[in-house]
């Protein structure tokens, strides 16, 4: 035993790890014996890596006065804070970058656990019998066992294993992990995320019986020309494999080919087998499917996919990166719930558990590599360690760890190299051994532009016209990067409100087959359950360099709740279009599976009168298949009597699935039969006119100030502060990222002063030819809106009438000097007293957000909600709560109807404060409910880190006219 030493050098040493197993497959069980270590062990936090010895690894150490952790965790999201703090960076490392050198403070967690084997855990047999794995410790760990030093290793998300057979005692096993933050693995490990050190996988002993399985290839391919799959099972140790379902029992080694039903995403036929070897019994479920590189498109059993995909790190706001299964399993169910069909596991293999569950429900995986050191584009990737032969070794060992993991698993169709780590013979290295081991999937990799390692061309953000160009085969590129299909492994980036534009891009992947779609950029937002923040983003644990809450860019919000960007998502990419049909009441519905025929769905119709459902039937659609599509004839539409009717036609799951019920909604459309009819002008022609009477007008049921002009109550309610409103609570796409070449329009409109925009009162006007108030029967305002210390600005004319029972407001809106910008929003905004606000009914668009890049799944109908439920709680607070196509709304005894539509938004805080807040528990509802009416809102986009609004969604300055009616609440509506 060679005990009480500090040496720390392996800490700094670009090497792998020394005394591991060499990897193997994974699989999720065998009769053979394990145990489980997680749990609770003994933690010691020390501030550097050689500050205590390794007398705590002897067996008798008293570690009675040691702090308690949970295994698998992170140890600073544990203790409340005695443990350190989580830390976020995008790219920038957070130590000198001086490879492989770490700074001499390096949180390092001396883990301790004794366990004894149970009972029945077969009595040692020698040397090999066990073996203890680590399924992910970040960055760099030491193990000992029962006083043995057995070896140390890297590559945090990665499985080690270590031969263990020899140590083991029936009880009182130590076994002792030193885990330290920073190692030269952190060089390889620059992930935009948090700093997360801990065990925060599994850890297990497994019981290797003489003649147990060893690591093992399952082949599993398919014909898609003769219907027939080919299984050959290739084991390190040989045996029998049988398949009962298909009556398959041969050797190891041993082909067999037979007709089967394949595995795809959309129907993921499994086959239980089971691999038996002299010693062991290893369930196999085997899934048939052949990717190839055809005809510059990937292909699965002939066919070209379409990734309609999602980036997902593994994230849960309180354990970090340390996912509970039903954490996985919820990931999976919702991805399946929204459409999605891929996931790419950015940027590091994922826990082995959740490529079982894309297995079983179906799932495209890009399953990528633990590797990025985008911290190096700082010096130009000067020294990156992707192009530095001595750290070859290290990356051929995590590219190993990936594939022998997870070679068996159907859902994997893709490997990836790593994210943003440049280019490099170690790059090189990577993809060479993966080809070599592996040639049956393509291998990803985007910083390869010129596709020299790659067999996709792989690009992030690429904006919408980009991605035409090379749809086009306009872009050049390299020989063989022109005969690639072009996947966007991240685009639309889903930071706060957003992500703008996907439709536009989705139109794009289904008009050309070059495209063969993406993965949105990303799953879910990394904000950690703080009590006083609500979510904690970078800079909340005072890190010295950080990026904020770029780490909050997900679809989900961080308790997985789905954000408008999912649901808008969802409707994107539904597997079913349903439109209108060429003739007058018809559909066409087309199938956009690329495998599955439309037997799985049935259709309802139903028409919706002013809103109002009536009645919903079944609608015969054939079982069309993939592409295919056919018009079907609509139920007869009821007589509307001049009210505005729409049909919406539903695809639903027939049958429950695994991923959800019968009944689940895949898809849908709507479609006008008659179109709104003219808003009656409230007022022109009535003659009602204002009456002056001191400091007051009344017009109607409207009162206003004389002297201002400003309206104080219509219908009995109380009206505050209503004006023209252009400013936004900027987005975190209005901001965009600093890095950002092209304009951004969040800084130039803050620069301008579109936040603190002047009202200057020119005119008020009651009425007679002479005042200028035209026909007398008009209250008419005219003011100038603009910014101090510019010339930019507004001519607004408010002009307000009435027929004495309701009252209207049109406002027209000239520009004046030169706009360079566009605006946030056009429209007016005023107050309401919030005690008798209540909930708000509305006709239009809805149940959720939308702008005008993300009002796909913006569904017209009558909705109904409180104030509150209309925010989206963006972790950090932005715009938000916009519905579209607003016909009318009522709220706080108010009936509001827009000619034309409008936009509809109601908080119970100003914008100014939503710009303010830097948290969710800065906003404290007031008094005042905060209304928005909007004419037009300047589109969304993907600027946080990608493009801006597509040039149709910029709201530039012009001429405008819009106008509102306004009543006393109808009640029933
Ligand atoms: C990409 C990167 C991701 C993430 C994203 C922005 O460049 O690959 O890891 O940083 O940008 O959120």
């Amino acid at each position: 035993m060679s005990l009480r030493t500090t040496a720390t050098d392996y800490v700094e040493d670009v090497s792998p790890g020394r005394g591991t197993l060499p990897p193997r497959a994974r699989y999720a069980s065998s009769d053979a014996a394990s145990l489980s270590l997680n749990g609770r062990w003994r933690l010691r936090l020390s501030a550097t890596a050689d500050a205590e010895d390794d007398a705590f690894a002897a067996p008798g150490y008293d570690a009675g006065d040691w702090a308690e952790v949970t295994v698998p965790g992170h140890w600073v999201l544990q203790g409340d804070g005695a443990f350190g703090a989580p830390a976020y960076t995008n790219h920038l490392y957070p130590f000198p970058v001086d490879p492989p050198y770490v700074p001499t403070e390096n949180p390092t967690g001396d883990h301790l656990r004794v366990f004894d084997l149970p009972e029945g855990w077969p009595a040692p047999a020698g040397g090999d019998d066990a073996v203890l794995r680590f399924d992910g410790v970040e960055s760099c760990a030491r193990v000992w066992l029962n006083g043995t030093d057995i070896g140390e290793f890297k590559g945090s998300r990665l499985p080690h294993e270590f031969a263990v057979g020899a140590l083991l005692k029936p009880a009182g096993n130590v076994l002792a992990v030193r885990v330290h933050q920073w190692s030269a693995g952190s060089y390889l490990e620059d992930q935009d995320q948090w700093w997360l050190p801990g065990i925060f996988r599994d850890v297990t002993l497994l019981h290797r019986p003489a003649g147990c399985a060893g690591d093992f290839f399952v082949h599993a391919s398919y014909g898609h020309a003769t219907g027939e799959g080919t299984l050959r099972v290739d084991s390190e140790t040989g045996g029998r494999v049988t398949v009962p379902e298909l009556g398959i029992d041969v050797a190891t080694g041993e082909p067999v080919t037979l007709p089967v039903d394949p595995w795809s995403a959309e129907t993921p036929r499994l086959y239980d087998g089971v691999l038996a070897t002299a010693g062991e019994r290893v369930p196999l479920r085997i899934g048939f499917r052949t990717v190839a590189l055809e005809d510059g498109l990937v292909k699965v059993n002939g066919k070209a996919v379409l990734f309609k995909g999602v980036n997902r790190h593994e994230w849960h706001p309180e354990r970090g990166r340390a996912l509970d299964p039903d954490t996985m399993r919820e990931d999976v169910l919702l991805m399946k719930r929204h459409n999605v069909n891929a996931v790419r596991t950015s940027h590091y293999p994922p826990h082995p558990a959740f490529l079982d569950l894309c297995d079983e429900y179906g799932l495209w995986v890009v399953d990528e590599c633990d590797v990025e050191t985008h911290g190096f584009v700082e010096q130009d990737w000067r020294d990156n360690p992707t192009d530095d032969d001595r750290w070859t070794p290290a990356l051929l060992d995590r590219a190993a760890r990936m594939v022998e993991r997870d070679k068996n698993h159907p859902s994997v169709v893709m490997w990836s190299l790593g994210n943003e780590a440049g280019t490099g013979r170690g790059l090189t290295a990577m993809a060479d051994w993966i080809h070599s081991r592996d040639p049956a999937r393509p291998v990803h990799y985007e910083g390869d532009h010129d596709c020299r390692d790659t067999d996709v061309y792989s690009r992030m953000y690429l904006p919408h016209a980009e991605v035409e160009r090379v749809a086009r085969g306009l872009d050049g590129g390299s020989r063989r990067r022109r005969d690639l299909p072009l996947v966007l492994c991240e685009y639309a980036h889903a930071m706060g409100n957003g992500p703008g534009g996907l439709a536009d891009y989705q139109a794009l992947f289904e008009r050309y087959d070059r495209l063969q779609g993406g993965f949105v950029w990303e799953w879910i937002d990394h904000g950690i359950r703080h009590p006083e923040l609500g979510y904690a983003y970078g800079g909340d644990f005072g890190e010295e360099l950080h990026d904020g809450n770029f780490v909050c860019d997900g679809l989900l919000f961080p308790d997985r709740t789905p954000s408008p960007g999912l649901i808008e998502y969802k409707k994107v990419i539904e597997p079913v279009r349903i439109e209108a049909g060429d003739a007058a009441g018809t559909v066409r519905v087309t199938n956009r599976y690329d495998f599955a025929d439309l037997s799985a769905l049935e259709f309802t119709c139903s028409h919706q009168v002013d809103g109002r459902t009536a009645g919903a039937r079944r609608l015969a659609v054939p079982p069309l298949a993939p592409g295919e599509s056919a018009e079907v004839e609509l139920p007869e539409a009821p007589d509307g009597e001049g009210a505005e009717v729409h049909w919406t036609v539903r695809a639903l799951l027939a049958d429950t699935t695994p991923w959800a019920g019968a009944g689940h909604e895949v898809a849908w459309g709507q479609g006008a039969v008659t179109h709104r009819p003219a808003v009656p002008a409230a007022g022109p022609g009535s003659g009602v006119r204002p009456v002056a009477d001191g400091g007051r007008i009344t017009l109607g049921p409207a009162s206003f100030d004389a002297r201002t002009g400003a309206v104080r109550t219509i219908a009995g309610v109380a009206v505050e502060g209503l004006r023209l409103d252009v400013w936004r609570a900027t987005t975190d796409n209005d901001d965009g990222a600093p890095w950002q070449p092209d304009t951004r329009y969040g800084p130039l409109w803050r620069e301008l002063g579109l936040h603190r925009m002047r009202h200057r009162t020119v005119a008020v006007e009651t009425g007679g030819a002479g005042s200028g108030g035209g026909d007398g029967e008009a209250l008419v305002v005219r003011t100038r809106v603009a910014p101090a210390g510019r010339e930019q600005g507004l001519g607004v004319t408010y002009r307000w009438s009435s027929d004495g029972t309701l009252v209207q407001l049109a406002v027209s809106v000239v520009p004046e000097g030169g706009w360079t910008v566009p605006l946030p929003r056009l429209g007016i905004r005023f107050g309401l007293d919030a005690s008798v606000t209540g909930s708000v009914r509305w006709f239009g668009g809805g149940p959720g957000e939308a702008y005008p890049d993300t009002s796909a799944a913006s569904r017209l109908g009558r909705w109904e909600a409180e104030v509150p439920d209309l925010q989206t709680p963006y972790v950090r607070p932005q715009e938000n709560g916009a519905r579209a196509d607003v016909r009318w709304a009522e709220l706080g005894g108010l009936r509001i109807e827009g000619d034309p539509v409008f936009w509809f938004t109601a908080r119970p805080w100003t914008s100014e404060r939503l710009d303010a807040a830097r948290h969710l528990t800065d906003l404290v509802p007031g008094d005042t409910v905060w209304v928005n009416l909007d004419h037009a809102q300047h589109g969304i986009g993907s600027q946080s880190c990608g493009p801006g609004p597509l040039p149709r969604y910029e709201l530039w300055a012009g001429p405008a006219e819009f106008s509102f009616v306004f009543s006393g609440q109808r009640g029933s509506g």
